[in-house]
């Protein structure tokens, strides 16, 4: 049974701005589950929700079988890890991590042991004695973290935890929080604008757009067979190649014409008009392309190169209609349509050799494109055979 559980979710402010829309999720009992979306999509809402800060207009929220609905925050054995870590200034990390037990009436004795094992699972032992104005942002959160799991509650909600800290600190916070949660067992609802951080933390990743539910799934599925252009163009960096394409007979078999490329449509795939999604790394330059099969090769000249590491990001335009979903449309409207030209990025091994006004042989491994229906932006056929999901 799912350890939370929110049905027909919605929420509409005084103000009338819809913030959460008919959300049906459910977490499973022990289930890290990141929830991510644009600025302002109702992230923080639904967390809110489910700590008992914000009522809901409809809908029902169900904690390990209770309905708590209706009931005060205090009452719904929840911990809740906020960006700003909320730690009482005047007192030392020790008594900050403490503070929550003496009010439960749990005696000396026990409180202390509690607080320094859980100050051994986060390794802020020799931090106890400090205040919080004399710890780095990284041990403050520990610290904010630690005086959530002291209380052992059923469930943890985080709200983007760790976007006060620099960028190396935040990676290594992030497998710690994994560790934490192997270690703990219990159910955690990880809020996050990042994708990479939903990605990499996540065992399942919910994705929201203005209040409203697009995918829920493990997060290769997410990222391989993504159910919409919103969430395709969402989830990865560099994002997905989106372009509209025309689906034409050659030689008797039906190819999607995007740009320079004709692309086999599958069966499932029944209209004249269609957006196909390519990710940057199913292009390839020779010599990288094992493992590509029988790509198709177009000759095209290099606009911008920037180099990653192991990766390099090459620019090139390409004749054929760009698809993008806009932050401010309504989410009935499921992606705009720029104007004739194309800019695709391309993520190549770094050792091909490229700069801008190189002239390259672009393959492109087809067997991994992803096709969207025209009208809705809705995935007609993923782009991996081993994730393949038909409509
Ligand atoms: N008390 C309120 N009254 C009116 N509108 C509100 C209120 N609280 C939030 N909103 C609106 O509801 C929408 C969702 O807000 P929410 O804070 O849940 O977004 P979020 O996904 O957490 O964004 P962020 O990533 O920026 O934290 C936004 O449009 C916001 O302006
Ligand atoms: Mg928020």
């Amino acid at each position: 049974m799912a350890a939370i559980s929110l049905a027909g979710i919605s929420k509409r402010f005084a103000d009338g701005t819809l913030a959460v829309a008919d959300l049906h999720l459910d977490i499973d009992d022990g289930e890290l589950l990141a929830l991510v979306g644009p600025s302002g999509c109702g992230k923080s809402t639904v967390l809110r929700i489910l700590a008992g800060l914000e009522t809901p207009t409809t809908g029902e929220v169900t904690i390990e079988g209770r309905v708590v609905t209706d009931m005060a925050p205090g009452d719904r054995d929840l911990a809740i890890v906020f960006q700003d870590y909320a730690l009482y200034p005047h007192l030392s990390a020790y008594q900050n991590l403490a503070f929550g037990l003496k009010a439960k009436r749990i005696g000396r004795k026990a409180i202390d042991h509690r607080v320094r094992a859980v100050a051994a699972l986060l390794g802020i032992e020799p931090l106890l004695h400090r205040k919080p104005r004399a710890l780095s942002g990284g041990e403050r959160q520990r610290v904010a973290m630690g005086r959530a799991i002291v209380r052992q509650p059923s469930a943890f909600l985080m709200d983007e935890p760790l976007s006060n800290l620099d960028a190396k600190l935040r990676v290594a916070l992030r497998s710690e929080i994994r560790r934490l949660h192997r270690e703990l067992g219990a159910t955690f609802l990880y809020v996050t604008h990042d994708q990479t951080e939903a990605l990499t933390i996540g065992d399942r990743v919910a994705v929201l757009r203005r209040g409203r539910l697009q995918q829920l799934d493990h997060p290769q599925r997410l990222y391989q067979a993504p159910a919409n252009v919103f969430v395709a163009g969402f989830i990865g960096t560099p994002p997905m190649n989106l372009l509209v394409a025309h689906v034409q007979l050659d030689d008797g078999d039906r190819v999607a014409r995007a740009g320079p490329w004709s692309i086999p449509v599958p069966a499932q795939v029944t209209s004249d008009k269609i957006v196909v999604g390519i990710r940057p790394e199913h292009f390839g330059a020779d010599p990288f392309t094992a493992g590509f099969g029988r790509a198709p090769t177009v000759e095209l000249t290099v606009t911008e190169v920037e180099t990653l590491g192991g990766v390099s990001l090459l620019h090139f335009d390409v004749d054929a209609q760009p698809v993008s979903v806009r932050d401010d449309e309504t989410p009935d409207v499921p992606f705009s349509l720029g104007d004739s030209g194309s800019t695709l990025i391309a993520a190549v091994d770094a050792r091909v050799d490229a700069i801008p006004g190189s002239l390259l042989a672009i393959a492109l491994d087809t067997s991994r494109v992803c096709f969207f229906d025209f009208e809705t932006g809705e995935a007609v056929v993923s782009g991996d055979p081993s994730v393949r999901r038909l409509r």
